[in-house]
């Protein structure tokens, strides 16, 4: 039986139009999805969008037409990007699917039946037009931020999830799991949320319609995060499919912002909990991509879309900076400048060059015939190091990590160039045995850079006379050293990653 491994991105909601803070994790998640369906595993890649609650039928109100319609259209535009980035997601959920109101009931039902969700009142600041509640301190002279009007006093008889007393289930679950969540400042960050004490918290609505309805209580629907969080199982069967959820669940592998941490991890897993299943396996949180060191928001007018940056660097080059300059964890500052020095840097003169280079060569000197590598060349050793550590790299979920061994092997490769110099070298056995080792060094980059570069490892593969595609090789087999089996026609072709002039300054 070959290895699982289940990956998910947070769901979008669709008030609001996908830019590079979304495509950040997205294509983490489709790289890690990549590098493990070359390990030979069965992947699941899930992502989707989120699209009930009141911001979303706001939004829909704003712009005259139905949350549905809000819905339908947004959620298309983030299938429009997924694909422009190659992501190669296994499902596209949406919540509001019948599979995942069957889904969401059935879990909310099993949490009602253990015994943890209870009726009570939820009682506060409302303003009717906002339909939302406010505490004292968001008020603006006592009166709604957004209307200006006067906010009422509100009781609303809603179900409850019983958190509180999941505090201590949850401290012993993190004791027994010290590495479920990464990287550690957010595991502690968590675990200082879970010893503050954990309030009950409320699980329904009334005063919207927008959602899957409570199956115990008609009129009622569930507040959109408890819906929400629900997709993961809801994409691998829970509630219509017991026998694929347990081949699938717990070994799923979220990845998230810091921002929806709160409910990653420590709502989440409670709800699992309580529900009697296990909680997940791994959550990987990441910082947020900022931009002149503010989040990216509608409101300031500082979003980046994707495809402004595919239109001047390529599918690969957009893909490449965010995975290799961006490391996963920390918070990072998106520049320009630095795409450009990134992308001259490493795809058009590391993995550009070697490619150029070998391709000249051999089309000069070895008649357009790539040779053999050598048994016994000194590249063996780097590519069998440069692997051990992208593995590694991939395997922490730190694709920055992961790709800089791989361009470790491609600085070396050329290095190896360098000090041979076989454009020197009359044609003959010496340059055959470089050129050799050269080709096969771009083999094997081909497959470890695949997750990351999809379409220029697609490029290097053919251009070096192989059949078939890098996606299609299984590891570790395809990086061991010696593969490249010789007598292939070499291609020249155009250049992989024209260089890009950075922007004049000021
Ligand atoms: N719908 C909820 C998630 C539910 S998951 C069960 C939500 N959606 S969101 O669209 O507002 O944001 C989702 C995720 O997008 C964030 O957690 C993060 O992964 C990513 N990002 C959105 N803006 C971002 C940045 N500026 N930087 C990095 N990631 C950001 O929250």
């Amino acid at each position: 039986m070959p290895e699982r491994f289940y990956v998910t991105t947070p769901i979008y909601y669709v008030n609001d139009v996908p830019h590079i803070g979304h495509a950040y994790t997205t294509v983490t998640a489709d790289a890690l999805a990549r590098w493990h369906r070359l390990l030979g595993e069965e992947v699941t890649f899930l992502t989707g969008t989120d699209e009930h609650g009141l911001k979303v039928a706001r939004s829909a109100e704003a712009n005259g037409i139905t949350p549905q319609e809000q819905a339908d259209r947004t959620s298309a535009r983030f299938r429009e990007v997924w694909e422009l980035l190659d992501i190669t997601n296994d499902d596209f959920i949406r919540t509001t699917e019948d599979r995942h109101t069957v889904s969401v009931q059935a879990f909310m039902q099993a949490i009602f039946d253990n015994g943890w969700i209870r009726k009570g009142t939820y009682a506060g600041l409302y303003c009717v037009a906002c339909e939302a509640y406010y505490t004292e301190a968001d008020l603006v002279d006592g009166n709604c931020p957004i209307h200006g009007r006067p906010v009422e006093w509100l009781e609303e008889d809603n179900w409850f999830f019983e958190l509180s007393k999941f505090t201590q289930p949850l401290l012993d679950w993190y004791e027994a799991n010290p590495d479920a969540v990464q990287p550690e400042g957010k595991r502690n960050e968590a675990l200082g949320l879970i010893r503050q004490g954990l309030e009950d918290v409320s699980v329904s609505r009334t005063s919207i319609d927008w959602g899957v309805p409570v199956p115990w209580d008609e009129g009622h629907v569930f507040y959109v995060w408890y819906d929400a969080l629900i997709n993961y199982a809801t994409a691998v069967g829970y509630g219509s499919d017991s026998e694929r959820f347990a081949q699938w669940w717990p070994e799923v592998h979220h990845l998230l912002g810091k921002d929806i941490l709160r409910f990653h991890c420590v709502y989440w897993p409670a709800m699992c909990l309580a529900a009697g299943i296990e909680p997940p396996k791994k959550l990987a949180v990441h910082g947020f991509l900022l931009v002149g060191g503010e989040k990216m928001s509608k409101t300031r007018l500082n979003q980046i879309f994707p495809a402004d940056l595919v239109a001047d660097f390529g599918v690969d080059g957009f893909r490449y900076h965010f995975l290799r300059d961006t490391p996963f964890g920390p918070d990072g500052d998106f520049s320009y400048e630095q795409m450009v020095t990134r992308y001259n840097t490493d795809l058009a003169n590391n993995l550009g060059n070697l490619l150029a280079r070998v391709a000249t060569v051999v089309t000069k000197k070895c008649g357009g015939i790539g040779p053999a590598p050598s048994p016994t060349s000194p590249l063996a050793d780097v590519v069998a190091e440069a692997y051990e550590a992208t593995a590694a790299g991939w395997q922490a979920i730190a694709p920055s990590v992961a790709l800089e061994a791989t361009w470790r092997l491609i600085g070396a490769a050329n290095a190896h160039l360098e000090a041979n110099e076989p454009w020197k070298m009359e044609p003959g056995p010496q340059v055959d045995a470089v050129m050799g080792d050269a080709l096969e060094v771009l083999r094997i980059v081909a497959v470890l850079a695949s997750p990351a570069v999809p379409r220029a490892c697609e490029q290097v593969w053919q251009r070096i006379g192989l059949e078939g595609t890098p996606c299609d090789q299984r590891l570790p087999e395809a990086a061991a050293w010696g593969a490249y089996p010789g007598g292939l026609a070499v291609e020249k072709g155009a250049g992989l990653f024209p260089r890009i002039q950075a922007p004049a300054a000021g």
